[in-house]
């Protein structure tokens, strides 16, 4: 079968182009001036006048079904996929976990299970490694060269549950510098905070806010500063620090990349739009639907601006959602009256794509950069591309045909996300998504899901394509 999509303008992070676009099966065949396209015959063709054609969005950080906070992530990777699509992105990848004394292989295996044969889109695994011991490092290399995980997130939060000391993340970055993978950080001090937390309690500061109070913007920088000293001792590792969402932790990994070492960050819409007074400082317990770690930061300060700015210079690579949805009555709810009992996660993985073209509309990012920090570099970052993320002959056929003119509206009555609230409720976008392509295959036409469960396939994966 094949489709031409036919009058729109195609962007690339090389920027936007008039082109049609051929796809033949589950694969662009060409991307051709509309001249040209003329010529071409195909089986159907969508009239993508007006609108922007660009890769499907690669989502390199969501947490569907994840056991965590005495409780489990509401999106199945039925629901949280399908939410996925809506929204225009066509590739996860989520976290198998390890805990302490687990066999690497098998909890791989465990969460393979979870995902086969329901996802609407296709997926992928990064590995968390809960607990660095001399198997769990060996496991790394036969992850990479037969599982296709390329990519192992460690905690230096989280004391009791997934936390690493210095001295195993040390042991895990140097097996890292030696086979390629790609360390990626929780960076905040978490034996720092457990203890401003306990103060806090105590005191009798129980509300959600002083979740955010008691993980300063200081103790995430000097975990960033550490985790990058860590990685240069251990040779060069590739470090990726997830969930970036302060300024004092974005100038340690601008002062690494100008120093030319091998660090790289991401950041979420929360940290964009989100603000600790407005949404984690709500009346009551309302502020729970917005604990999540690294925390919401003040309006006062300039951490969403200077973060947008690191988005433009490339010293954030990526947006990602760190999608880990927990539904507020039951699961939020199990922190009333200590707010250290609140499940930690926010849902987001439906509004990525739009959130970050209403930067586009602000002014605060280019539409290449828009295709390229939420499809491209994470595609290269994990090893994906170019199979994922770009318009280009020869990749999967993975399209959002998105409209610049139309408005979305993001709310619990209209979201696709298994969650009883939205983190956004009521705000308004710029754009939409009119359809969304997944090798080939409809799965977002017209306003409605034309996908199955079970169409997603699991994409292993190579090295870091930024390896230096
Ligand atoms: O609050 C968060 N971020 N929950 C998900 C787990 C993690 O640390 O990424
Ligand atoms: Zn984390
Ligand atoms: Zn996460």
């Amino acid at each position: 079968m094949r489709t031409l999509i036919r009058g729109g303008t195609v962007v690339n992070p090389a920027g936007p182009q008039p082109a049609d676009v051929l796809i033949d099966g589950e694969t662009i065949a060409g991307v051709v001036s509309p001249a040209v396209a003329a010529e071409l015959t195909a089986d159907e063709v969508i009239d993508a006048a007006g609108c922007y054609v660009i890769p499907g969005g690669v989502d390199a950080h969501t947490h569907m079904q994840m056991p965590f906070g005495g409780t489990t992530a509401s999106d199945t990777f039925e629901t949280g996929t399908a939410a996925a699509a809506w929204g225009g992105t066509t590739t996860i990848i989520d976290f198998a976990i390890q805990t302490p004394g687990e066999v690497v292989p098998e909890c791989l295996e465990r969460w393979h299970a979870k995902a086969a044969g329901v996802c609407a889109i296709d997926y992928s695994f990064h590995m968390i490694l809960g607990g660095v011991s001399d198997d769990s490092l060996k496991a790394m290399d036969y992850l990479i060269d037969h599982e296709g995980v390329s990519s192992f997130k460690l905690f230096m939060a989280y004391p009791g549950v997934y936390y690493s000391d210095d001295g195993q993340i040390l042991r895990a970055m140097q097996q890292a510098a030696g086979n390629g993978a790609v360390i990626m950080m929780h960076a905040e001090n978490g034996i720092a905070i457990d203890v401003l937390a306990a103060q806090a309690a105590a005191r009798g500061d129980t509300a959600p806010l002083y979740h955010g109070l008691t993980r300063p913007a200081a103790l995430e920088a000097e975990a960033t500063h550490r985790a990058i000293a860590l990685a240069e001792v251990a040779g060069g590792t590739p470090l990726y620090i997830v969930h970036m969402s302060a300024t004092e932790a974005l100038t340690e990994v601008s002062a690494a990349r100008s120093r030319g070492a091998n660090v790289f960050a991401e950041t979420c819409p929360q940290y964009l739009y989100l603000t600790l007074e407005d949404q984690l400082g709500a009346p009551g317990f309302e502020g729970a639907k917005w604990v999540c770690s690294t925390p919401l930061r003040s309006k006062h300060e300039p951490h969403a601006r200077d973060l947008w700015r690191g988005l433009r210079t490339d010293d954030l690579a990526v947006v990602s959602t760190d999608h880990c949805p927990f539904c507020f009555k039951d699961q939020k709810e199990m922190g009333r009256g200590d707010f250290r009992k609140i499940p930690n996660g926010i849902g987001g993985v439906e509004h990525r794509m739009q959130l970050i073209y209403q930067g586009v509309a602000d002014g605060q990012l280019s539409l290449a950069r828009w295709v390229e920090t939420c499809a491209t570099t994470p595609a290269r970052m994990f090893g994906l591309y170019p199979r994922k993320g770009v318009i280009a002959p020869g990749s999967d056929a993975d399209v959002v045909i998105y409209d610049p003119a139309g408005v979305t509206r993001l709310s619990v009555e209209t979201h696709h996300m298994n969650m009883d609230y939205s983190a956004y409720e009521g705000r308004e976008v710029a754009g939409s998504v009119r359809t969304v392509l997944s090798r080939g295959a409809r799965v977002i036409d017209g306003g409605r899901f034309h996908g199955r469960a079970g169409h997603g396939k699991f994409q292993p994966r190579g090295l870091s394509t930024y390896l230096r």
